[in-house]
């Protein structure tokens, strides 16, 4: 039997509850765009990490399942769906390129909202990340992006596929890594492609997560990329670092690659193995 209707609150109401902008937000972000995750408990067992569909829930119903459940959601690309996301890109990004001179593009500002003791398993991005803790806390581990946390075919795998992936996780590589307690307010950014992983602590977490990239990022990935393809047919390449005359040619050869359509990605081969119900 359906529950009796609620009163709707009123709008001095819907303003004093703290929740309300999450729920907007939840509520205006494109359904079909949004990122349902749960996970087990063993930071080693990537493979608990298991990808599901929002159903027909409320905004105030999927903040509900966050506060009550064990999920991830993950909201990416706010910034080209709502514009208040689009004007703190704007923001942003204008700052880095006055303070810093760096130009930067492929902006995503994606935001996180997610479970007590959820956590993200051990993976890498391709492009550089930060990371902004607004609401809860969480653990952050960041590891070098180099031998042995992640090996130089393994980085080409990744980028080959052009997306964060799951990897292998011993925890004895802790010991190489920096951990980072982030609390409202804090954030932390890696070197390019430096492996990362996340535990939330007791409670409901909010973060916002940026990712870009720069000319020299961008040239790094394009030449993992044409590293991994050469490798692929038996050459043995290595990391240019500088935009050299084979680097150039490497780049050429990534885009050709890329545009041909031949990536796929990780999350979205991932398939829907469980339903949210209020
Ligand atoms: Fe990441």
């Amino acid at each position: 039997m359906d529950p009796a209707p609620r009163a709707t609150p009123d709008d001095r109401h819907h303003r004093l509850d703290p929740r309300a902008g999450l729920i907007s937000l939840l509520d205006r972000y494109p359904r079909e765009k949004l990122g349902v995750f749960t996970m087990g408990e063993d930071p080693v067992d990537w493979k608990s990490w298991r990808r599901g569909s929002p159903g027909d829930l409320s905004g105030e119903q999927l903040l509900r399942a966050a506060q009550e459940g064990r999920i991830w959601l993950n909201l990416r690309h706010a910034n080209d769906y709502l514009p208040e996301y689009a004007a703190l890109e704007e923001e942003i990004f204008a700052e880095k390129r006055d303070r810093a001179g760096v130009r930067t593009f492929k902006r995503d500002l994606g935001m996180l909202i997610s479970s007590a003791n959820a956590q993200v398993f051990y993976h890498l991005d391709v492009p550089l990340v930060s990371l902004w803790q607004i609401r809860g806390q969480k653990r952050v581990w960041v590891y070098p992006p180099a031998d042995p946390c992640v090996g130089e075919e393994q980085l080409e795998r990744i980028v080959l596929k052009e997306t964060a992936e799951q990897m292998a996780f011993d925890p004895a590589m802790d010991d190489l890594a920096d951990v980072y307690d982030l609390t409202p307010g804090r954030m932390v950014t890696w070197r390019q492609n430096a492996p990362h992983r996340i535990v939330n602590g007791p409670m409901l977490n909010v973060s916002l997560s940026i990712e870009f990239m720069t000319p020299a990022a961008l040239m790094r990935a394009n030449v993992l990329y044409a590293n991994g393809v050469l490798r692929k047919s038996g050459r043995r390449p290595r990391i240019q670092t500088a935009p050299h005359p084979a680097a150039l040619a490497k780049i050429a050869l990534a885009r050709a690659v890329k545009a041909s359509g031949m990536s796929k990605t990780f999350e979205r081969n991932l398939p829907e193995t469980f339903r949210l119900k209020a």
